[in-house]
């Protein structure tokens, strides 16, 4: 994936993440689920996107099974209710693209399958993955986001998946 391809598709991608976007996990089940972080670089001279999920998100388990991913971008304004959605109820309860009315949209590179309406597609194969170490976060940002009440007794952590894009585009 040539870099300045995916350089040009970023300050859209980066003002919507914030507003939520989809992420996919390749292999059997498809639950997209609402991310509002990830990192957007350059390593090992390829062109990444790194996405972080807690522990107990269900999409964790799936993406322990995964080889690609995927993050697909809604449009300004568009696709509030699925972000919602996706963003509060798992895919352990409910199936996600029945009750929110999603579409699949195949991958053009071998990633995962994206979400069908979305403005911005990013397909990625995991090359690394490791859990947020989090007694060497900064301790106001610990106490944040990783303090009590966490849906896991140890801060629920994230894990940290980074994948070499394989494809990027506009749809
Ligand atoms: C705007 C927004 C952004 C979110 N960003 C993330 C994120 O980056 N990582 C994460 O683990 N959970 C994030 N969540 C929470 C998950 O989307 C939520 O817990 C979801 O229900 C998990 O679904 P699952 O259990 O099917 O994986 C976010 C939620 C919202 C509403």
């Amino acid at each position: 994936m040539d870099v300045k391809a995916f350089s040009a598709l970023l300050p859209q991608a980066t003002e919507q993440l914030p507003r939520g976007a989809f992420l996919t996990a390749g292999g059997a089940v498809w639950n997209p689920m609402t991310i509002g972080w990830a990192q957007f670089g350059v390593v090992w001279a390829r062109p990444v996107v790194t996405v972080m999920v807690r522990k107990s998100r269900y999409t964790h388990s799936l993406m322990e099974q995964a080889e690609v991913f995927t993050v697909s971008f809604p449009r300004a304004k568009e696709m509030g209710k699925e972000i919602a959605f996706c963003g509060a109820r798992s895919g352990r309860d409910f199936d996600k693209e029945k009750e929110a009315g999603l579409k699949r949209l195949a991958p053009r590179a071998g990633g995962a399958e994206a979400v069908a309406g979305c403005g911005i597609v990013i397909e990625c194969r995991i090359v690394q993955k490791q859990l947020l170490d989090l007694d060497t976060l900064d301790p106001d940002f610990r106490a944040k986001y990783y303090g009590d009440n966490q849906a896991l007794p140890d801060g629920d952590s994230h894990v940290l998946y980074v994948g070499e894009v394989l494809a990027a585009y506009e749809v």
